[in-house]
């Protein structure tokens, strides 16, 4: 019977082929350890000199990462995490690997990602991809329940939602294009034929930053909600996060104790999240001392690490001044310095995982906006059309895949939350 690993709680005490790999090995003169895995998950492989001297001495001769069909018996096994074992009595070499790279002593972070082809195969990288399908997997499953459409927003775009600084430009045919920084706008336009709807795709940043918390191209969740107010967003930001949290820790219990992950602070992140406002985060940091900081300017990774530190949720920062965010944001009636919005900060030093906002629905006021930031009117004659034409109030953001993979792994660099992660000088593999 050929299984999968996942599957060997099933097989207990049953005779079973796996297809794998060989991920390291250990052992005696007497007793092979054999580290076997499949994609599914890792188990031990058990062979024993006194059973069978030929096969111990196959097993003993095996490398890293060769692969092979391995047979034997599954026993439980109350010392690994995963409970499970097999007693090995056949294996069957399908390919032989010689000299892999990635050995067990320990590799700096560029050879790992000239590697990354390869590095995806280590039981760490294995567990943070899990994860992160795991939140793919959780955010279909809140939306579609909670009733939004999902829209798919294109990547080639005549636009530029989030200014044109960080633009990749590109050619369509004689027209100049953009790869897309967010869908955003064109989600806007789905949620006034929908009502609620979600994007979820690849968005692009040329931005030459080189932080542990930036990716020149990234996955974004971008919900979009028509008749919804910026508070009625944020009801739903502190849900979805919350869902997110508690079926990563529900379903990736195993992955999370393979990156050693903390879960006890994890376990605690329920909704509601707390609120400051900008003006209030800017006090609290001249009060802790940062006198680099200014009402008006924007915030660096230090500052959101420290606002976040007073909390043990994730917390939202409400109501930035106009000038540091983007042309759509609705104005503050209570403080008309401000916009409507709010960045959603991640604990243990993340940082901003959302950004979200209400959109402005006057047809007159967008229009001078659009204006003011020389975005040049031609291009958004259609954006301009969802306030011609029935406009109502709107609100929506964006989470950010990898910022949020990185958080709930406790991975340290967003690197090594994407597969093949884009990064400023870094194209291969
Ligand atoms: O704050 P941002 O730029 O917001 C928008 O793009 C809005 N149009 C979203 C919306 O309202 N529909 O980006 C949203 C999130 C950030 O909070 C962050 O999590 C992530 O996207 N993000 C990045 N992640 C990795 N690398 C980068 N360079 C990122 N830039 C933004
Ligand atoms: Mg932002």
């Amino acid at each position: 019977m050929k299984i999968s690993i996942n599957q060997a709680a099933k097989y207990e005490g049953q005779q079973v082929t796996i297809g794998c790999w060989l991920l390291q090995k250990r052992g005696s003169g007497k007793i092979q350890f054999l580290q076997l895995r499949d994609g599914t998950g890792f188990m031990q492989g058990i062979v024993v000199k006194e059973n069978d001297a030929d096969l111990f001495e196959k097993a003993k001769g095996l490398t890293q990462e060769t692969s092979m069909y391995v047979s034997g018996t599954i026993k439980a096994d109350d010392r690994s995490d995963f409970g499970y074992e097999m007693e090995v009595d056949g294996i069957e070499v399908i390919h032989a690997s010689e000299g892999y790279p990635i050995t067990p002593k320990a590799h700096g972070p560029e050879f790992l990602m000239d590697n990354r082809h390869l590095w995806l195969r280590s039981k760490k990288q294995h567990a943070v991809m899990n994860i992160r399908n795991q939140i793919i997997k959780s955010t279909h499953d809140f939306f579609f329940e909670n009733g939004y459409k999902k829209i798919d927003p294109p990547i080639l775009t005549s636009s530029s939602p989030e200014g044109t600084t960080e633009l990749f430009h590109t050619k369509y045919f004689d027209e100049d294009a953009y790869l897309s920084q967010s869908g955003q706008l064109y989600a806007e336009a789905a949620a006034m034929a929908h009502g609620k709807v979600f994007s979820f795709g690849p968005t692009f940043r040329a931005e030459k930053s080189k932080t542990r918390r930036h990716l020149i191209e990234f996955w974004m969740i971008e919900p979009e909600m028509a008749f919804y107010k910026h508070e009625d967003s944020l009801e739903v930001q502190e849900q979805y996060v919350e869902y997110l949290v508690q079926q990563v820790l529900e379903h990736c219990r195993l992955d999370l104790g393979i990156l050693d992950r903390d879960t006890s602070v994890l376990e605690k992140i329920r909704a509601p999240f707390p609120r400051i406002t900008y003006t209030e985060a800017v006090e609290l940091l001249q009060e802790k001392g940062f006198d680099d900081i200014e009402w008006g300017e924007d915030f660096g990774a230090p500052h959101e690490t420290e606002i976040a530190n007073h909390f043990d949720k994730p917390v939202f920062i409400t109501n930035y001044p106009k000038e540091i965010k983007s042309f759509y944001m609705e104005e503050n009636p209570e403080d008309p310095r401000t916009v409507l919005c709010a960045d959603l900060i991640a604990p243990e030093g993340y940082g901003e995982i959302i950004g979200g906002s209400e959109r402005i629905h006057d047809y007159d006021t967008l229009k001078q906006k659009i204006e003011e930031s020389g975005l040049g009117l031609e291009a958004y004659e259609w954006y301009l059309d969802l306030r011609r034409y029935g406009s109502v109030p709107h609100s929506g953001f964006g989470l950010g895949l990898e910022r949020t993979v990185a958080w709930l792994s406790g991975v340290q660099h967003v690197r090594e939350t994407a597969p093949f992660p884009r990064l400023l000088n870094r194209l291969y593999p």
